[in-house]
């Protein structure tokens, strides 16, 4: 083992004992049981996302020597179904000069070789503690034999020194290797950066592929491009963008638009600026193609602004959402909904069938809620409730998150103004309109993730519920509520050790 290699090892294998040491702490009653999140220590982007060896890789920013972001190491962990997981050794740590100061984000291919080759930004401070004198940022690689341990082979784009320029996402076409990240230009504007290669190691410069036409947009974080169909969509995460009624409330908001794009071409962007998923946790999206093509994504819930009591008391923060299938509807709109997979962890359905909740009503679904998925169909046209609201989470002293559908705004709404802990606030995504209302709601130990009808729009957000018992009630408002159909399945943990 070169030297190198031997400092690398030490280094992952201090950070994979950090991260078994404060597991032994960890308090449970909101970390997440089908959700994949570190065994301690913080996460964020999901990276690297791939299917190598027979095995769905999943790839995580990570800070295991606490629950707050710090130096940037990939964590790892590793499924043959996307529901079933193994945990795997941290994959990488910051040991050369050029990611000094973090391993971020990036993404991981398959090369001819059968090697995983792993493509992250080295992170530098120029005065190696903070943002305030400036970063030097750069694109490196990684290759692995078994996807576990990994070989560093340096920088492979310098790039002209911008402060901001990070997070490449490769990818191929008819043998060109392709590398799209962010970039903040000399004059502050947000865009996406293109390289290309024939050998995965050089790399040169191809074009400033997009630039956001929102000037308030200084850095697009996170950028990944695919098709669908036959156009182009390309996800960004800007940086910049104020509030805007409902639309970015978060400090961080994922989005995208589409477009027509080829090898060789400028993309021409065809529709505006949209939100992936309204709720307030879902950032850095990262997706890849399954083996059987379908286009899966994987979010980010957190938040670099507002931290979670688990970081404060628990030894973890953040966690990723369920792995979501992507497509475009004939607007153009990004649909993203959970993996079929998913529905291999239900446990035994109970029925409600349908029925109405009459004028000003609570029907208590749960008396206790175990990890879980509800699925709700709504007769709109018969149903003048004011709003369809599922209060989850409710404990005996009222504390709860309230979930559902707002007539009057015409919205789906994640309210946690009465959340037994952790942020509050409101979140609420477009209703796409019909008289029919499906919702599908995943609930986790600390989190929610509602999809509208067929996963048309999405809200995810963290919901840290009070202990003791902990409901589920259905509530009409000032009119009744028509349900064509309420099931609700338990779901098993994603973790294999901990099946029964
Ligand atoms: C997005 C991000 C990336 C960066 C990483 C650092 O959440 O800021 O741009 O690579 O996180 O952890």
């Amino acid at each position: 083992m070169s030297d190198a290699a031997a400092v690398h090892a030490e280094l992952v294998e201090r950070a994979e004992q950090a991260a078994m040491k404060l597991e032994k702490e960890r308090n449970n009653r909101w970390y997440p049981s089908f959700h994949v999140a570190a065994r301690s220590g913080w996460i964020n982007d999901p990276n690297g996302l791939s299917f190598f060896n027979g095995r769905y890789q999943v790839f995580y920013q990570h800070h295991a020597y606490s629950a707050y972001w710090g130096p940037m190491h990939w964590g790892h962990v590793s499924s043959e179904d996307m529901v079933t997981f193994r945990r795997e050794h941290v994959a990488l740590a910051p040991s050369i000069e050029a990611d000094r100061d973090g391993v971020f984000s990036g993404s991981a291919v398959v090369g001819d070789d059968g090697k995983l080759y792993a493509y992250y930004t080295g992170h530098r401070w120029n005065n190696m503690f903070n943002d305030d004198d400036g970063a030097l940022q750069v694109q490196c690689l990684a290759t692995s034999e078994d996807g576990v341990v990994f070989t560093k082979h340096g920088v492979v784009v310098e790039g002209p020194g911008l402060k901001h320029f990070r997070d490449p996402k490769v990818f191929r076409i008819d043998g060109i290797w392709y590398m799209i990240f962010g970039a903040c230009s000399e004059d502050n504007r947000g865009q996406v950066w293109m390289y290309t290669s024939t050998d995965m190691f050089n790399w040169e410069f191809d074009r400033i592929l997009f630039e956001d036409p929102n000037p308030d947009a200084f850095m697009l974080e996170c950028p990944d491009i695919f098709p669908l169909g036959d156009k182009w969509v390309l996800i960004y995460c800007p940086m910049g963008p104020r509030k805007d009624a409902y639309q970015a409330r978060n400090s961080h908001n994922a989005g995208y638009v589409v477009g027509d794009w080829a090898p060789g071409e400028d993309f021409k962007q065809l529709t505006d600026y949209r939100l992936i998923d309204w709720g307030h946790n879902f950032y850095a999206p990262q997706t890849f193609e399954a083996p059987d093509g379908r286009r899966i994504c994987y979010g980010w819930m957190g938040s670099f602004t507002i931290g979670t009591p688990s970081q404060e008391t628990d030894g973890w923060g953040g966690q990723l959402t369920v792995p979501r299938e992507l497509s475009l509807d004939e607007d153009l709109n990004l649909i993203n909904y959970p993996v079929a997979e998913i529905e291999k962890l239900r446990g035994e359905k109970t029925e409600f069938g349908s029925f109405v909740l009459g004028l000003n009503q609570d029907k208590v679904l749960l008396e206790q809620t175990p990890p879980c998925e509800i699925l709700l169909d709504v007769d709109l046209s018969v149903t003048d409730s004011e709003r369809v609201g599922l209060k989850i989470g409710l404990t005996e002293d009222g504390s709860h998150t309230y979930v559902g559908y707002d007539s009057l705004a015409e919205r789906i709404f994640v309210d946690r103004r009465l959340v037994g802990n952790g942020d509050r606030g409101y979140r609420a995504a477009p209703f796409p309109g019909g008289d029919k209302l499906s919702l599908r709601i995943l609930i986790d130990r600390g989190s929610v993730e509602v999809f509208v009808n067929g996963g048309v729009q999405s809200v995810t957000s963290f919901a840290f519920p009070n202990a003791g018992d902990r409901a589920v009630v259905l509530s009409s408002e000032s009119g009744s509520i028509t349900v064509d159909r309420l099931d609700i399945y338990p779901l098993d943990t994603i973790w294999e050790d901990e099946r029964q």
